[in-house]
């Protein structure tokens, strides 16, 4: 079945972007001239995804807006010749269907994803996280959907390689693997953040996920886990243990721009990849290592 929705919690506090989250949406921070959120909205659209559900919270409307049409700009920017610009911000404004739904309270992931059940209905859709992203040639959630295509639509999530000690910052997985070429396994268990002496693999879940609807069934009875929030992990397992999850692992940069070291690693690569700032980049690091003395 056709996957045509995306599901993007946006909810979260963004604490660790204070004091700039205070009134700025962490999703809209820019790396170069994008948002954040932009390349994650790419990766939906490049995927086949052809609505985007943002699950929002108060004073997150920048989001929303971002992807809207703004005719006052439009009009400047007509009335002052500054036609590339122009058609830059009139391409974002018809990306992608969006609509938003608040989650009145930060009740967890889980509890944002189950905010999306009457919008998505009986249908599967994809879950992307929109302080994470993915880059390479051929788009995550793509990925995954094909996997849940060639395995009668089930569940998937997708899972990468971590260092061990790493494993207390995610939703670690374990399975046994489907493919000779051990990329696709059926999911058992998946722990949340656990220590790397508990950890059952060194396969973690950086956000990306596809659900067929009966995850709603299972976010609705769980109860609350670690950190006191409704986790999606919680409920990703209950359907593992009726053998509906496969995890897949993804080829693909990925990159955790919900926090600072994170955001400057992406900063840095996506300008070095960029071929209108490669140059200036190279330059600015250049001047960097002699100035600082980096060795
Ligand atoms: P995080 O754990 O990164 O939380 O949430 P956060 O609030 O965004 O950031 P920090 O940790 O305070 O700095 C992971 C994803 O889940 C969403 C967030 O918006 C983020 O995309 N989320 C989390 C919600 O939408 N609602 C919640 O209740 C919790």
């Amino acid at each position: 079945m056709k996957i045509r929705r995306a599901v993007i919690p946006v909810a979260g506090k963004g604490t660790r972007f204070l004091p700039a989250t205070k009134e700025v949406p962490k999703e809209m921070i820019p790396i170069i001239n994008l948002p954040m959120i932009h390349y994650v909205v790419e990766e939906a659209i490049l995927s086949g995804i052809e609505q985007v559900v943002f699950i929002t919270s108060s004073g997150k409307n920048a989001i929303e807006d971002y992807f809207d049409r703004k005719f006052e700009l439009e009009d400047f920017l007509i009335k002052n010749g500054k036609l590339k610009e122009l058609e830059l911000v009139q391409q974002i404004g018809k990306m992608v269907e969006v609509t938003s739904i608040r989650q009145k309270e930060q009740l967890g992931l889980g509890h944002a994803v189950l905010c999306a059940k009457d919008i998505v209905g009986n249908e599967p859709f994809a879950v992307i996280l929109g302080d994470e992203i993915v880059r390479g040639p051929n788009p995550v959630t793509k990925q995954l959907i094909d996997v849940s295509t060639k395995n009668n639509n089930a569940n998937v999530i997708g899972v990468m390689e971590i260092d061990p000690q790493e494993t207390y910052k995610y939703g670690i997985v374990k399975g046994n693997f489907t493919d000779a070429q051990k990329k696709t396994m059926r999911m058992t268990t998946m722990v949340e953040k656990p220590k790397p002496a508990d950890a059952p693999s060194n396969l973690a879940t950086p956000g990306r996920y596809v659900f067929r609807p009966e995850i709603f069934d299972a976010l609705k009875v769980i109860p609350k886990g670690v950190g006191g929030e409704y986790q999606l992990t919680d409920a990703i397992n209950l359907l593992a243990k009726e053998g509906e999850v496969y995890a897949h692992i993804f080829e693909g940069a990925r990159f955790d721009t919900g926090n600072i070291e994170g955001y400057l690693n992406a900063t840095i690569e996506f300008a070095l990849m960029n071929k209108d700032s490669e140059e200036m980049m190279r330059r600015l690091i250049k001047e960097k290592v002699q100035k600082y003395n980096i060795r």
